[in-house]
């Protein structure tokens, strides 16, 4: 029976990040970091699933599962280690990954972007040089003119407010900030030109992908006094960076959970409520009311992340469910939301966190690589395949 709630085309998937999935990312800044003597990192990324190997199985996996779409990255360490060198072997690893995709129906939605830089990139200053977005345009040129045909969808920048949030969230800035930049106006204004610079490359060596951005998006609810201040922390997390986005063919949603806010910030979650193992509050209906909240914004709606760390597979479960049925009354109400792509596919690594956070439909033996199926990831495939007749 074809579930009816979701319109045909809709794309049901998974998400993942090349630094977090592929191991061995040893040209990237963050390979540096994790090694650094006063690393801030719980442990380094090393082999990480393997999926820089694997990806075929993978692909294969999530297409049994009963998915028909795949969120990945392309890592620019890896095409471009160095200034201006562009390896052709990581540009067809990357056309392979594309092609597995295409064999087993999975339709990739590709991030040129997330978080992590090759480490040249962060000798010349990373995202606070104001000479980065013609670089990242020259990355972006040379993956779009040689795969672009293949990438129906492409997010130029992961969580390009990634450095808002961490400053929101009080993170020392010689912490997790380093995945973009201190978050100063300035800096800021780097990663939006950067984006607008990306999103003309791709338009210019592929005019039939559609483009957009992703932002990690808050579902801030103000308590007594609070009002004022939770309109500002959505004003400098989404509304700064409408300008950039005006041209853009989709927008790209990622949440995780609400955020109470006080008159002075973030308050803790609610006495007695149920944390992830990220700390935050299981609350999943936070993804719908933050679709509402961008959906004046007139674009397709893509859901690029949404998921939980959680180790009771089960909380995961109800997780999706309940995230899902706001995604389904978002559409009875005519909100054009095209995708529900979970984060994420394995168990992976949780940048500063290591391995410890559980976020994946599918478990990976670190010593083995061997893959387990969770039983979220049956449900949620049978979910796609009801929706997507698959
Ligand atoms: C990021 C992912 C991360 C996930 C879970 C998002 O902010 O894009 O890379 O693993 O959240 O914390």
């Amino acid at each position: 029976m074809v579930d009816e709630a979701f319109p045909e085309g809709f794309l049901w998937g998974t998400s993942t990040a090349a630094h977090q999935v592929e191991g061995n990312n040893v040209n990237s800044d963050l390979w540096a970091f994790e090694h650094a003597p006063d690393s801030v990192f719980a442990e380094p990324s090393g082999d990480a699933c393997d999926h820089y190997r694997l990806y075929r199985d993978d692909i294969r996996l999530l297409a049994e599962l009963g998915f028909n779409a795949y969120r990945f990255s392309i890592e620019w360490a890896r095409v471009e280690p160095e200034d201006g060198f562009f390896s052709r072997a990581a540009l067809r690893h990357y056309a392979d990954v594309l092609d597995a995709c295409a064999e087993f129906g999975l339709t990739p939605v590709v991030t040129l972007h997330h978080f992590t830089n090759p480490r040249w990139v962060s000798r010349l200053g990373g995202w606070s040089n104001s000479g980065l977005p013609e670089r990242f345009a020259a990355y972006v040129s040379a993956v779009m003119s040689e795969l672009g045909p293949r990438i129906p969808y492409a997010c130029t920048i992961n969580e390009a407010n990634i450095a808002v949030i961490l400053r929101q969230v009080g993170a020392p800035s010689d912490g997790p900030s380093m995945f973009m930049n201190s978050g100063s106006p300035e800096a800021l204004e780097v990663i939006r030109q950067a984006h607008v610079a990306a999103r003309a490359a791709v338009r210019k060596a592929s005019p039939s992908t559609s483009v957009g951005l992703t932002l990690a998006l808050q579902d801030y609810q103000p308590a007594a006094g609070g009002e004022a201040r939770a309109a500002e922390m959505w004003r400098e997390t989404f509304e700064d960076f409408l300008p950039a986005m005006a041209e853009d063919d989709f927008f790209a949603v990622q949440n995780y959970s609400r955020v109470l806010v006080g008159p002075d910030g973030m308050l803790p979650a609610p006495e007695g409520a149920e944390l992830t193992q990220m700390g935050y509050e299981f609350y999943p209906e936070a993804l719908a009311n933050v679709i509402r909240k961008v959906a004046p914004v007139g674009k397709p709606i893509l859901v690029t992340e949404n998921g939980v760390a959680a180790t009771d597979d089960a909380r995961r479960v109800e997780f999706v469910d309940r995230a899902l049925a706001g995604v389904r009354s978002c559409l009875a109400d005519g909100i054009d939301v095209r995708s529900y792509l979970y984060w994420s596919a394995f168990d992976n690594f949780e940048w500063v966190f290591g391995y410890r956070p559980t976020f994946g439909l599918i478990e990976v033996d670190r010593r083995t690589f061997e893959r387990r199926v969770k039983p979220s990831a049956r449900h949620l495939g049978a979910l796609a395949r009801a929706s997507s007749g698959r």
